[in-house]
């Protein structure tokens, strides 16, 4: 399914997607363990995942380490001798010993400390210690288990269900074309956050798709008071030009709601945006919001663009990691404002984040059984949809 229109208080985007339906959404998902349990096995194991940039590892034998404990399993990310990126289980075909323990590095071969099996960096087993002592042991059939992995925009997805064979701009589809000659490159002065959240997965990701909340939870870090005054209580100034669900990944278009926005334009030369990005041109653009299914948010402006992954841990445990990059400073000004919106960004985030702890903490209570959504929150609620058809519920 598919749409865009320009929103009007006489036109409603439940209208464009009748399928969705209006009714409740039940809170049951955030809560139960056995819906995680499902989770984990039919959209983790099966979903393309973003695990880093390809500016993670710009040199061969560069490489990181993805804990992914959603899915049982750590990832090692490599760029090979040959130049070429994979990813593999990061487990030693020995005695199943995680076998890469740091964050990043740089090496021409792994070894691991257990009892110093050594793989090239195309997880081929190249030594086995004491190899006469073991029963015929074939090591080609032991190299290091392959995940899938591909990449798009730079962007490193990997894929633990060997099952399913869509590729990665197959599964990506209209979210990896609007994005198509959007220059992240040009744009790589980066700075991450990470948080531990006692909350489901799917409040972060809601919190980050929530256009209505805006002008009412982030009031004194977004709103200068003048602007408040009138606005508040009354209606949400923040409204997307244009939404479009196509499953299972969502798109909407941001406007500029405050003066404070108008400052993206301080942190660095804007960039040429390619048809995709801000397709209606409308003058009053902050930015495009790309939901990339199950757990990843990019946000593209035309002086920054940042990530935000939400990571399942348990029921009601996640892991928030969020990126902000901008363009190289060309002056102590936008240097300046990039260390402005850095802080602003950090303090938005942090409303966001006790928002959905708060949430989380009464909501197995029983008071309330349903989400009560309204026509701007129709991207949560397809969401919850995509979720609940990918479980099978
Ligand atoms: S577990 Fe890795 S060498 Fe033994
Ligand atoms: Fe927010």
């Amino acid at each position: 399914m598919q749409a865009t229109e320009t929103i009007t208080d006489e036109r409603r985007w439940a209208a464009l997607y009748p399928d969705l339906g209006t009714g409740p959404v039940s809170v049951e998902p955030c809560i139960s363990e056995s819906f995680f349990a499902l989770e984990r096995e039919r959209i983790f194991r099966r979903a393309w995942l973003n695990v880093g940039r390809e500016s993670d590892v710009p040199h061969p034998g560069d490489h990181f380490v993805k804990d992914l404990p959603v899915a049982s399993t750590s990832v090692l990310v490599v760029r090979g001798t040959d130049g070429v990126i994979r990813a593999f289980h990061n487990v030693c075909s020995h005695r199943c010993n995680k076998l890469v323990m740091e964050a990043s590095g740089s090496c021409r071969s792994f070894v691991c400390r257990f009892h110093g099996w050594v793989y090239g960096t195309d997880g081929s087993l190249l030594t086995v210690t004491d190899e006469q002592m073991f029963f015929d042991i074939d090591k080609a059939a032991n190299g290091l288990t392959p995940v899938a992995c591909e990449i798009a925009h730079g962007f490193i997805f990997v894929k633990l269900d060997p099952g399913r064979g869509e590729s990665l701009r197959d599964y990506l589809g209209e979210s990896y074309r609007k994005l198509v000659g959007y220059p992240f490159d040009a744009m790589p002065t980066r700075f991450s956050w990470h948080a531990e959240v006692r909350c489901n997965w799917k409040l972060l990701v809601d919190s980050v798709q929530d256009i209505y909340h805006g002008i009412f939870l982030h009031q004194r870090s977004t709103y200068r008071q003048d602007e408040l005054s009138g606005l508040a209580g009354q209606r949400s100034p923040q409204r997307p030009f244009a939404v479009e669900l196509y499953d299972p990944h969502r798109w909407f278009s941001f406007p500029r709601t405050s003066q404070r926005h108008h400052l993206y334009g301080a942190a660095g030369r804007p960039v040429a945006l390619p048809p995709g990005v801000n397709p209606t041109r409308n003058e009053n653009w902050a930015w495009d919001g790309h939901m990339i299914f199950p757990n990843l948010a990019i946000l593209v402006g035309s002086t920054f663009w940042i990530t935000m992954t939400a990571w399942p841990l348990e029921v009601d445990r996640s892991l928030f990691e969020m990126s902000m990059y901008y363009p190289e400073a060309e002056n102590a000004g936008q240097r300046f404002y990039q260390e402005f919106g850095k802080c602003t960004l950090r303090d938005i985030t942090l409303e966001d984040l006790s928002v959905c702890e708060a949430t989380q903490s009464v909501l197995a209570s029983g008071a309330r059984t349903h989400f009560n959504l309204q026509d701007q929150e129709i991207v949560i609620r397809h969401g919850h949809k995509v979720v609940r058809d990918w479980v099978g519920a």
